[in-house]
């Protein structure tokens, strides 16, 4: 059964870049549509980068915490999506949404028709000693489709 359309889940951590190196490899063998996800959390001026926070201070730049937010997000989407292609794959497409991670990669899964779902097994999360994080846990047990877990 060839993939047509691979969800890649990425929030910009390491293993979700072992998981973009899995999709493409898919994507190019097929060949199959890449589409890169990411979802922006509603809250958590934590998960802003170091690098950014670093800006914002030299360069006195005023902005809210939701453009901040959502300028990280698109950030994260973009640059899954050019490293996509860089590596070869001809067809991508990326998608920010704001919620629940696990409850936007169904949906997005579900509207987008993806037969493949490809997700990392942990993300950003500290949780030291976990194998899966709370997302690719969820999303593993409600897929609509194949759910490649990469490790
Ligand atoms: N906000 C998000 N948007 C898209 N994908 C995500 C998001 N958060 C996590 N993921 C996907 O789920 C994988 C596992 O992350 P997660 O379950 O959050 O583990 P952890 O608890 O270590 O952060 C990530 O590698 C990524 O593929
Ligand atoms: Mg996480």
């Amino acid at each position: 059964m060839k993939p047509n359309l691979i969800l890649l889940a990425a929030d910009g951590s390491e293993p979700s870049q072992k998981a973009l190196d899995y999709a493409v490899l898919l994507a190019k063998s097929a060949p199959a549509k890449l589409l890169v996800l990411h979802v922006q959390k509603r809250h958590g001026r934590e998960s802003i980068p170091p690098e950014l926070a670093e800006l914002e201070r030299i360069e006195h730049i005023r902005v809210t915490e939701a453009e901040v937010l959502h300028g990280v997000a698109e950030t994260v989407a973009a640059t899954a999506e050019q490293q996509a292609r860089a590596k070869g794959v001809a067809e991508t497409g990326r998608v920010v949404v704001e919620g629940d991670p696990a409850r936007e990669i169904i949906a997005a899964a579900k509207a987008n028709n993806a037969d493949t779902i490809v997700i990392g097994s942990r993300g950003l999360g500290d949780l030291e000693g976990l194998l899966l994080g709370s997302v690719s846990h969820k999303v593993a047990q409600a897929a609509p489709c194949t759910c490649v877990i990469v490790r």
